[in-house]
């Protein structure tokens, strides 16, 4: 029998590597101290998932490295600016972050609007080396993330995010609501690790499936530790859904239909994979475990 695919084994040499292009693309040389609220906003925590993701689905279909080193660092950009947005006191009005005071909180109000901007901008420069990475799969990633940031995703769901609270949306609502607003990004990972190489049709469609069944795993899990979690644990203040009455899996499947529907979502994510033809997919798979058993 083959050994056992060890998850931390496979990531600590890429979240190493993610680490250090983050952090010499992240250059705290914008002026005014721009630089230091961008840095403070993406260094230093998180689990760099969606980078992960587009190194593991950029192996799975033998990708261009430098692209998918890259477009991890871009789509985590994206995900930081989110985040800074997320936590201003005009959208969930959260002081904890990561472990850390919020970036508004650290730098102002001003401040974290334009490190948001800022990073924005920077992952697509990211994406458009002079040198180094095709035109094609450059313009492919930037077609990618685009979509996945914009209206049709993050934008788009955390507008609608904003516009629910207090109101009781059906599973068709929440769902749509959750896909936007964090699946894209997920989803948008995985397609842009497969973007870096050239997979047959059918890988295409399966890893489409895998990204999209985790990308709303993600956030219907999210919204469970927001009950079943504790801030430290987080690294962000639990119990911040139900205070400002928004409606979650939580909320509206309650907290043993939420679980289930998530080890469902997981297993969705295992059947498109299997239905992949790829030949090795134990990273993906076992990422796709790690969303939906983690703890924080
Ligand atoms: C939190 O994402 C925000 C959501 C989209 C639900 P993560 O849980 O991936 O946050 P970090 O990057 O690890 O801090
Ligand atoms: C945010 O969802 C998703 C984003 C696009 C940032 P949440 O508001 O639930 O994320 P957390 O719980 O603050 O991380
Ligand atoms: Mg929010
Ligand atoms: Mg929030
Ligand atoms: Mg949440």
């Amino acid at each position: 029998m083959p050994a056992p695919f060890d998850l931390g084994a496979w990531s600590g040499e890429r979240l190493a590597r993610i680490e250090r292009a983050l952090s010499d693309w992240v250059v705290a040389d914008a002026p005014a101290g721009l630089g230091e609220a961008m840095r403070y906003a993406v260094l230093d925590g998180g689990k760099r998932l969606r980078p992960l993701l587009v190194l593991a689905a950029s192996e799975a279909v033998g990708g261009h490295d430098e692209a998918a080193l890259r477009a991890g660092c871009a789509v985590e950009l994206i995900h930081a600016y989110s985040l800074v947005h997320d936590d201003m006191p005009c959208m969930d009005d959260d002081v904890l972050r990561r472990g850390k005071p919020t970036v508004h909180v650290k730098f102002g109000q001003a401040q974290a609007l334009l490190a948001g901007d800022a990073l924005q901008a920077l992952a697509f420069e990211l994406l458009v080396p002079e040198a180094g990475v095709p035109d094609r799969v450059q313009a492919a990633l930037c077609r990618l993330l685009a979509r996945a940031a914009g209206h049709f995703g993050m934008a788009g769901g955390q507008a609608i995010d904003l516009a629910s609270v207090g109101l009781a949306l059906d599973e068709h609502q929440l769902r749509e609501m959750h896909r936007r607003k964090t699946g894209a990004l997920l989803e948008g990972s995985v397609m842009m690790g497969a973007a870096c190489g050239s997979p047959p049709p059918e890988a295409l469609r399966a890893l489409q499936a895998y990204g999209a069944a985790i990308g709303l795993a993600f956030q219907v899990v999210d919204d469970i530790l927001d009950v079943t979690a504790d801030s430290a644990t987080l690294g962000k203040t639990a119990g911040k859904d139900a205070d400002q009455n928004k409606p979650t899996y939580v909320s509206v499947l309650g907290l043993e239909r939420s679980r289930a529907y998530a080890r469902e979502l997981l297993e969705e994510a295992r059947a498109a994979l299997a239905a992949s033809r790829l030949a090795d997919t134990r990273a993906l798979e076992a990422l796709a475990t790690m969303v939906v058993a983690r703890d924080n």
